[in-house]
């Protein structure tokens, strides 16, 4: 049996939710010993599916099936697979293994196509250890901001230290960029992470662009003192100042179309029940199709915060995280992607993406093209991810034809 087998997909995604930093909530994050392990076992089926493997000066993994003649460019396929905190375990996981096995798919039938493929695991898409996203795709795509170098985990370790530990040379980061041009393309399947496939019962879409994002820190700094003898007006408390930015900024963010604005991690210091909080530190992440749109809705927010902070005598300490232009995909790609989807009989429904990827970093070196695969419920960033076997199955069917009738450039 050689065409891609979804059951080795759905089964090796199950295998990689094991290497967790948490059992049972699934937690893998950049150069951790689960990313490790998880590399490991990627290596191995990218080994058995015919590939040369290798860690690239980042950590991600990269593998590579060659062309009908040496040194050919490549089409390159792939996804992360780093996670969220107590994730679900086909974001990223799912785009990497459907890319595997049809990779294994062409080894078994001893197909050489024109071009090589390589298939990559980034080694961090999602941002969750050190704040800043798509650090393994940016140092592939030689967009790589060495001030990153210096960004901290929760427990103050440093990426730079992260990287030492796990084996890896800081120095030598730029080894891993790959120069515009020498890739034929990007394509990632990966799960819609959204209801739009399933509430109009399709199986598979085709992405037109990747909604831009903005990340940012924001600290409100007031004074501590006794809950119980502070007078309610002479109080400067942080925590509250923060709970009334985070209504502003759901307001602005219900009331601009297509922009999202959620606030997704917040602590109050020194955090005991009886102390009034003198420091709150929030997150914002900000999308939207459009970056004028994004970019003046995050102008806003932090208008409401500054007039917030002045109102309560809060300081307001700010740090923009990462700021990512929206990504369109290339015409050419969905035109080839839709192709492979009506030959295969389904339906080619175009949609944008909410969700941030790899993509978006890749286009500085070429033309992109994503696969979506209709995921239950549209949930995702949690442990109840799940897709239908057939629908596994449909993706690697459609991501199959489309390698191998891939055109280069459309011609
Ligand atoms: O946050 C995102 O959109 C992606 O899952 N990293
Ligand atoms: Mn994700
Ligand atoms: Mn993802």
């Amino acid at each position: 049996m050689s065409a891609p087998c979804a059951a080795r997909i759905l089964r090796h995604c199950d295998a990689l939710a094991a290497c967790s930093e948490a059992p049972g909530a699934l937690t893998r994050t950049f150069l951790s010993a689960e990313q490790r392990a998880a590399n490991a076992r990627v290596s191995a089926w990218m080994q058995e599916a015919g590939m040369q493997v290798r860690l690239d000066a980042i950590g991600n993994l990269v593998a590579r099936y060659e062309a009908d003649a040496p040194a050919r460019p490549a089409l390159i396929l792939g996804s992360h697979l780093d996670t969220v905190r107590d994730a679900g375990r086909y974001d990223g996981m799912l785009g990497v293994l459907t890319a595997i096995e049809c990779v294994r798919s062409l080894h078994a039938r001893g197909r050489r196509l024109p071009f090589a493929l390589e298939v990559v695991g980034f080694g961090d898409e999602e941002g969750v250890r050190f704040g800043a996203t798509l650090l393994g795709s940016r140092a592939l795509a030689g967009t790589f901001e060495r001030a990153c170098l210096e960004l901290r985990d929760a427990a103050g370790t440093t990426l730079r230290e992260a990287l030492l530990a796990f084996g890896l040379d800081p120095q030598r980061i730029g080894e891993a960029a790959r120069a515009p041009g020498t890739a034929l393309a990007y394509v990632e399947l990966h799960i819609e992470q959204g209801p739009v496939l399933e509430a109009e019962g399709l199986q598979l879409g085709v992405v037109t662009a990747i909604n831009g994002f903005s990340r940012l820190a924001l600290t409100f700094a007031g004074r501590a003192g006794h809950a119980g003898t502070v007078p309610m007006a002479l109080r400067r408390d942080a925590l509250a100042g923060a709970a009334q930015c985070v209504s502003a900024i759901e307001r602005i963010g219900r009331a601009t179309p297509e922009l999202v604005a959620t606030v997704g991690r917040i602590e109050a210091l020194p955090g005991a029940i009886n102390v009034i909080p003198g420091e709150a530190r929030f997150t914002l992440d900000v999308r939207a199709p459009s970056d004028a749109v994004r970019e003046r809705a995050v102008a806003e927010a932090l208008a409401e915060a500054r007039a917030i902070g002045q109102q309560r005598g809060l300081e307001l300490r700010l740090e923009r995280l990462q700021d990512q232009a929206a990504a369109r995909c290339a015409p050419w790609l969905i035109a080839q992607l839709e192709d492979a989807l009506r030959a295969e009989g389904l339906t080619a429904r175009a949609l944008a993406s909410g969700a941030g990827h790899d993509g978006m970093a890749m286009r500085a070196i070429a033309d992109i093209g994503m696969l979506f695969v209709r995921c239950k419920g549209g949930v995702s960033h949690h442990p109840d991810e799940s897709i239908a076997a057939e629908d596994c199955a449909a993706g690697a069917r459609v991501l199959m034809r489309f390698i191998e009738s891939f055109r280069p450039g459309g011609g």
